[in-house]
């Protein structure tokens, strides 16, 4: 039992503790550009509408070493690159130039969906245009695309009813002449490595196979890629559940990118392409240098450098851009991600793991993911989260995590708020049976080990006292919980 629930803990947060930042190599970056009497000046002038250029091309060269083998000897190259203020601004932007709400027929959403994901669609005309598509089961391989396909075709034959009723062309409404030389019929959103929330990866040839639609349906893919780059053995064995002993087998490449697959097969569209790499430094590097990039066809990579924002502020992120490059270019990076993320982030992952399995699976309940890239033949776990599920004999996640905050000082990320918004089918499905409202989402990077802990001891607590109370016949109420 744990007694101390003075402190609070928030396994809810996304974020990486402060600590874990690369503030020193951020610095060193800083000094180089900010001292150079050749660099200094531009670095705080406007930079260049698609990023800075020498981070294009370090990027390009970084990513090709990381995804050589999904690559297949074809690198990704700096035309294909455009810099943006992280994964969240490049959303939208994406969004302002390729997407028309009034012919644009819907976006679809991985669910359990990254919900702040949401908020950016809504802002940008697609409220109520939003639609999940079930992960599903591991037939799926991370996503349910004969329910992807279906709804397609529906949508699509009731677009084009409704054009040919009204007799109006099928054609963009909002964004037409040629500041919007490309406008998608369907935006498709996923997170396919180590997802948020779910933590699970997709299966290679559910990967081939959402390309695949995406041409058919004239779809542009948005791929969220922000945490491919943290990943350790989900084995325990040698780790311990303590994590002292970190020897590490050789981990095989990492799953193929969409935006490579896509490129690597037959009928590629060159200057469009049907899929973006959106990616970031945030949880690298730490989210507030607020740099990302897109990695993409040359014609999207180029637009997306024409958005109104940039033409009249220039690159988005550009004075960090400079210092980012830094970092890339002297191998700070790999050595932040491998001797300080990696270790740091596996370690915890194990103390999670193995307190869980002694005090929560007794409990009913289940991992749901962690457990991923099997397909490669060697278990995985990565990225920032665990994905669990309640038992059936406890209320669903929002009610326990209503519980845990108000008498545990423990707050965790509960089921309801990966519905996609104003999507009523995805609300049923997550109130349906095995739905998404039993499951809840835990977050190794915000807290330390005796936090996370803690923080699992008290999730035990508040089960164990809401069967006492179900067991007397008491009520147990339901509040509200914020987002964030
Ligand atoms: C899937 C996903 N996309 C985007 C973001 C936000 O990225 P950025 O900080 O680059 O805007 C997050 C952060 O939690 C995330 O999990």
């Amino acid at each position: 039992m744990s007694n101390n629930t003075t402190k609070p803990i928030n396994l809810q947060t996304g974020w990486p503790s402060a600590r874990l930042c690369a503030s020193a190599a951020i610095l060193d970056g800083a000094q180089q550009v900010l001292t150079s009497e050749v660099e200094a000046g531009p670095a705080m002038l406007y930079g260049p509408r698609i990023g800075h250029t020498p981070l294009r091309k370090s990027l390009a060269t970084w990513l090709s070493t990381f995804y050589a083998q999904s690559m297949a000897g074809n690198p990704t190259t700096k035309d294909r690159i455009a810099i943006s203020n992280g994964a969240s601004g490049n959303l939208a932007n994406i969004l302002q130039k390729f997407a028309d709400p009034l012919y644009t027929r819907a976006i679809f959403l991985a669910e359990p969906t990254y919900f702040l994901a949401c908020p950016i669609m809504e802002d940008n005309g697609f409220r109520g245009k939003l639609r999940g598509v079930p992960e599903g089961g591991p037939e799926h391989g991370g996503l349910d695309l004969g329910f992807l396909r279906q709804r397609l075709q529906e949508t699509e034959a009731k677009a084009v009813r409704t054009a040919a009723d009204s007799s109006r062309a099928d054609a963009p409404v909002l964004k037409t002449g040629p500041s919007y030389p490309k406008v998608f019929k369907y935006i498709i959103y996923v997170v396919p490595t180590f997802a948020n929330p779910s933590g699970k990866t997709m299966a290679e040839r559910t990967r081939r196979e959402l390309v695949r639609i995406a041409r058919e349906f004239d779809a542009l893919v948005i791929s969220d890629d922000v945490y491919d780059y943290l990943r350790w053995p989900a084995d325990p064995t040698g780790d311990g559940h303590d994590g002292t002993t970190m020897a590490s087998p050789p981990l095989p490449p990492p799953p193929s990118r969409l935006v490579d697959i896509d490129r690597g097969m037959d009928g590629y569209d060159e200057k469009w392409g049907n899929t973006l790499s959106n990616g970031s430094f945030s949880k690298i590097i730490g989210p507030g240098v607020r740099v990302g990039w897109a990695d993409c066809a040359p014609g999207l990579a180029f637009e997306l450098g024409e958005v109104g924002s940039s033409s009249s502020g220039g690159g988005p992120a550009h004075l960090s851009s400079t210092f980012v490059d830094k970092m890339l270019r002297s191998g700070a990076l790999d050595t932040h991600i491998q001797t300080v993320l990696i270790p740091t982030y596996r370690r915890r992952y194990h103390i999670m793991m193995g307190c869980i399995a002694q005090l929560l699976v007794p409990l009913g309940v289940k991992v749901d993911s962690s457990i991923s890239e099997k397909e490669a033949g060697i278990a995985l776990g990565g990225g920032f989260f665990l994905y669990l599920r309640l038992p059936d004999d406890v209320p669903h996640a929002r009610t326990v995590a209503s519980v845990a905050l108000r008498e545990h000082g423990l707050r965790i990320a509960f089921g309801h708020l990966f519905v996609v918004a104003g999507d009523e089918g995805s609300t049923a499905r997550a109130e349906g049976p095995g739905g998404i409202a039993r499951c809840f989402r835990l977050c190794w990077a915000w807290h330390e080990e005796e936090e996370l802990r803690e923080g699992v001891h008290r999730l035990a607590d508040t089960l164990a006292s809401i069967r006492e109370r179900i067991a007397r016949g008491e009520a147990i109420r339901d509040e509200a919980l914020g987002v964030r």
